[in-house]
């Protein structure tokens, strides 16, 4: 499988959405998303592609000296081949080229598998936020890596 991890550009929306659809109880619509690349200065988005076929996609803002992970996901049929990582290493490399060191994001207690890829690029657990995620009142847990610089794969390149 030869992937390239790519910016995100409005064409790649509808193929987003679609893994939106699949990943998340309440997903992100194409309006929100074409906001995020149209509009939103802060943010950075990537998706990873095989052809033309998108299989994951992730991104953040940037926000003064903070990296804010705001969401990260990879079709259901191409989990567990690294795709997340590919994703979670573009978004650290491009925080540091930005000048930032520090990353954040909220994920739900429950959420195993992105809590396991987060700790393994050394992000810690840094408090809950009570009944966040509205459609179950779920709690998030609030992760930080404040020396990402020392946790990404800097010949990991953009292709
Ligand atoms: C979380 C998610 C993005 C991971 O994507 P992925 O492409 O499967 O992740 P990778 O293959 O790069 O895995 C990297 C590491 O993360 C950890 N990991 C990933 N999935 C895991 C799982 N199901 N169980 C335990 N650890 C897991 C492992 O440490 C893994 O390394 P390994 O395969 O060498 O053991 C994917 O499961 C997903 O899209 N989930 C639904 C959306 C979501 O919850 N997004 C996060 C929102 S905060």
């Amino acid at each position: 499988m030869e992937l390239k991890i790519l910016p995100m550009t409005v064409h790649d929306i509808k193929g987003v959405a679609g893994i939106e659809e699949m990943c998340f109880h309440v997903p992100w619509s194409r309006e929100s998303l074409r906001i995020e690349i149209e509009q939103n200065r802060c943010a950075r988005y990537f998706v990873v592609k095989e052809d033309e076929n998108i299989l994951g996609y992730g991104g953040m803002w940037l926000v003064l000296d903070e990296a804010h992970i705001t969401n990260i996901a990879v079709h259901p049929d191409y989990r567990r081949q690294g795709i997340g990582r590919l994703i979670v290493n573009t978004l650290m490399k491009t925080a540091i080229k930005a000048g930032i060191e520090r990353m954040t994001l909220e994920v739900r207690v429950s959420n195993h598998p992105a809590i396991a890829l987060y700790k393994s690029f050394g992000f810690e657990e840094g408090g809950i936020r009570k009944g966040y995620y509205a459609n179950n009142r779920e709690d998030a847990l609030i992760m930080w890596n404040f020396h990402i610089g020392g946790y990404f794969d800097e010949n990991q390149d953009l292709n």
